[in-house]
């Protein structure tokens, strides 16, 4: 085709004899983008990876034509230098440089003498920055200043001083907020209308309807088929990914509610940077045996900082009075929570959830190791079993138990951070948006999962940025908006315009 700007053909990669990919091919033409789904492990992530030179040409079968010609590239710079920049799934900036210094990281502005030119990085970095409407982050502080959402436009903006010809967007949005999401998708747009041709990766179909021109869906690292958007429905999508009907998105299951269990009083929580602002003030709320409780709200409205607080994870000064069963609990680190059976789940697993360097089984059996121990010596044997207990019923797709998590598809991480939180057999499991990154069949699954574990008595606290999951799964919903407990509404033909305008609304404060 002449306006064909990359034609991957029959790629085939493996790892260790397992096929991640088994002839997958993936057309783009100038200025089109083209979504790329498949459930979690399906070979999105390895897909780009073999096209940007994470793997080096030799180290995979196939293919690959480059406006016209064929790509044998080496090393990222390489495939940089030809136009194609990728934003990988787990990001890869330096937290203790400054957000100027990331975007222009080994491509620093030179001055006279040789020196870096700080005063022309800084501007450069401001001015794209105000590009993506983020002028309120100031270039010169470290990237570890900033939240999650913050530092993927931080990451997009340094793929964005690159001048791409093909930019890849692997999960850009997952810790996004709804207007940041928005903002990306008028940028990727914007590109489009320049003739920037991308790849976008994305669990959120509607993402995918808004902004594909064509589709191509690839699952269990075999092709299944491209097809113009304008030909799919989101339906569609789904069954080409799964190999079925997925009727039913939400398995809302009846179940008894009981009596309050855990309760939280007088939340505080205050800003490390900033003495003189609260993150959470003064949130207070009961909640029941065998109870969903969702937590919704904005990003960066406090819902984190909140469940942190809860776990003994906050990091900053704060106050709460945690009850279980009616009497006082102390909670100062995750450890004492555990202990008096309290989990949790966190949002950013990279940062608290995982040890990319340990097998999938250790990171699972991590927190409950004593459990194991006895006269200093691990029962490998119980523990094994229960590793593969927790792999199957999380149905958790790796090649062994053994393999060091960092490898697993990002979803299937995701679903190893839960087994681990179950395995000490929590009264109160708190989730931090369970199910970001993950595919709607794993979605499914975790929320059936969610069920069973009600049905035995366990409470559960979920934070979630996704309306229609909150609306679709949870019992009651608390909605927090700047810090503030907003509402606290019976999840009974709740709608979700009715927890925006709580999110938004400032309460008259009590005096
Ligand atoms: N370095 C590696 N070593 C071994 N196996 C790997 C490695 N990288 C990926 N895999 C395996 O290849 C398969 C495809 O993984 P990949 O990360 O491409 O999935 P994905 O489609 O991006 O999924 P997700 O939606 O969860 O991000 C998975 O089964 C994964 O475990
Ligand atoms: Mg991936």
């Amino acid at each position: 085709m002449a306006d064909s700007l990359l034609e991957m053909r029959g790629i085939i990669k493996e790892f260790g004899g397992v096929r991640a990919l088994n002839g997958i091919n993936l057309s783009v033409k100038a200025g089109e983008v083209v979504g790329l789904c498949g459930e979690n492990g399906a070979g999105k992530s390895t897909m780009m990876k073999v096209l940007s030179a994470v793997y080096p040409y030799g180290t995979w079968g196939g293919t690959i034509l480059w406006e016209g010609r064929e790509l044998k590239a080496t090393s990222i710079r390489e495939t940089e230098d030809a136009g194609i920049v990728i934003i990988h799934q787990e990001l890869m900036l330096v937290p203790q440089l400054s957000v100027a210094e990331n975007i222009f990281l080994g491509r620093e502005p030179h001055g006279f003498g040789g020196m870096i030119d700080f005063e022309a990085m800084y501007s450069k970095a401001a001015t794209l920055m105000a590009d993506l409407k983020m002028s309120h982050i100031n270039v010169a502080q470290p990237v570890a200043h900033y939240s999650g959402g913050e530092r993927q436009l931080i990451e997009i903006a340094k793929a964005l001083s690159k001048n791409a010809k093909l930019l890849i967007l692997d999960e850009p949005t997952s810790s996004l907020t709804r207007s940041e999401t928005d903002t990306l998708l008028g940028i990727v747009k914007g590109l489009k209308a320049r003739g920037t041709a991308c790849v976008y990766i994305s669990h959120k179909l509607e993402e995918i309807e808004a902004i594909a021109d064509s589709v191509t869906v690839i699952r269990d690292g075999a092709y299944v088929g491209s097809e113009p958007m304008r030909q799919l429905t989101t339906g569609v999508i789904i069954r080409m990914m799964i190999g079925r009907e997925m009727a039913n998105l939400f398995p809302r299951e009846d179940h008894p509610i009981g009596d309050v269990v855990f309760e939280a009083r007088n939340v505080i929580c205050i800003d490390p940077q900033n003495i003189d602002r609260r993150r959470v003030d003064n949130v207070s709320f009961q909640l029941r045996k065998g109870e969903i409780l969702g937590i919704a709200g904005l990003v960066g409205a406090g819902r984190t900082e909140l469940v942190s607080a809860l776990f003994g994870c906050y990091r900053g000064p704060y106050t709460a009075d945690l009850y279980l069963d009616g009497k006082p609990i102390t909670v100062r680190t995750p450890k004492q929570a555990v202990a008096q059976g309290l989990c949790m789940v966190p949002e950013d697993r990279k940062a608290h959830g995982i040890v990319p360097e340990l097998a999938v089984g250790q990171n699972i059996t991590l927190s409950v190791l004593d459990h194991y121990t006895r006269h200093d010596l691990i029962d490998e044997e119980r523990e094994m079993k229960d590793i593969g207990t927790a792999i199957a019923t999380m149905r958790i797709k790796t090649a062994s138990p053994m393999l060091p998590i960092g490898r697993l598809s990002g979803g299937n991480q995701q679903k190893a951070v839960i087994a681990k939180m179950l395995a000490p057999h929590p009264r109160v499991l708190i989730l931090d948006e369970p199910t970001r990154g993950v595919d709607v069949g794993a979605k499914y699954e975790i929320y059936k999962l969610m069920f069973e574990l009600v049905k035995t008595g366990v409470s559960i606290i979920m934070v979630s940025s996704e309306m229609p999951e909150v609306l679709g799964i949870s019992d009651r919903v608390l909605v927090i908006g700047e810090g503030q407990l907003r509402g606290d509404f019976v999840n009974d033909g709740l709608t979700q315009e009715a927890v925006l305008t709580a999110a938004i609304t400032d309460l008259p404060r009590a005096a």
